[in-house]
């Protein structure tokens, strides 16, 4: 679906540059400092669609400063208005930990320096069923080793899909990348909707359907040494250090 075109778009995201950023590669390596103006960790989620995940994680913890990506500006358009209407709705005004960026991933490196990322999100990525397109799906190992070199040493990539193939494909991708898995789920809302973990748009389509909804995460350096918990799960209690304050 090709959205780019709609009349006036790019003139409604000019118009806020404190909310949308339309040249991602001015702030490569300065995100916190430039964009965000904190020391704060930085969140990334890649195909964001109209954005209900990033902007509502962004309501929850104002001490982490939250990237959504996307390659459409009519997508920015709708997630800036999400977000603003949630923070009407939450009596909340603060959009300072939000940017609502145009990209697309190819290009991802461009945009952040290495060890810039804390958390990369990939929810719902499109699956490119065909062996031939493989090298689309945004967890094939061209894409998860530019990931790896942008995250923080301690950084994690959490996946959500409702594609068994793409999970299946990126388990593969992860492991024969020697990358540390935990917390996989066949079926995260199995026994009952998780309603602490934030959901995206397509993730509430589709698991009111009754799709399973596929879930993992890759852990990086150090913490890939601690146990297995519940409380692990970083959606709920995000907490890497920025990569200024890490130590080596
Ligand atoms: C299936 S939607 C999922 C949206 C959202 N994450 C959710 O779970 O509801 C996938 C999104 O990824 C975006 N996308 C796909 N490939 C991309 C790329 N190469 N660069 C940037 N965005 C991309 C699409 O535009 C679309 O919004």
């Amino acid at each position: 679906m090709r959205l780019r075109g709609v009349k006036g778009i790019r003139e409604a995201l000019e118009q806020q540059p404190e909310l949308v950023v339309l040249n991602p590669k001015d702030y490569k390596g300065s995100w916190a400092s430039k964009f965000f103006k904190n020391n704060n960790p930085i969140h990334v989620e890649l195909g964001m669609g109209k954005g209900q995940f990033i902007s509502e994680l962004s309501l929850l913890n104002p001490e982490i400063n939250y990237i959504g990506v996307d390659m459409y500006d009519e997508l920015i358009r709708k997630a800036s208005i999400k977000a603003r209407r949630s923070r009407e709705t939450n009596d909340q005004i603060s959009l300072a930990n939000l940017a609502l960026v145009l990209l697309n991933i190819e290009q991802i490196s461009e945009a952040f320096a290495e060890g810039e990322i804390a958390v990369i999100y990939l929810n719902f990525s499109d699956p490119w069923p065909k062996a031939r397109h493989a090298r689309r799906r945004l967890t094939h190992a061209g894409f998860v080793n530019q990931y790896t070199k942008l995250l923080h040493k301690d950084g994690q990539i959490q996946l959500k899909t409702d594609s068994m193939s793409l999970f299946e494909f990126s388990l593969n991708s992860f492991a024969d990348l020697g990358l540390r898995m935990r917390n996989i789920s066949l079926n995260l809302h199995g026994e009952g909707l998780r309603t602490d973990l934030v959901m995206t748009e397509y993730e509430t389509k589709f698991s009111g359907q009754g799709m399973p909804i596929y879930r993992c995460e890759v852990i990086l350096g150090e913490q890939k040494l601690q146990t297995n918990t519940e409380a692990s799960i970083a959606e709920e209690v995000p907490s890497i250090a920025p990569t200024a304050q890490s130590e080596g």
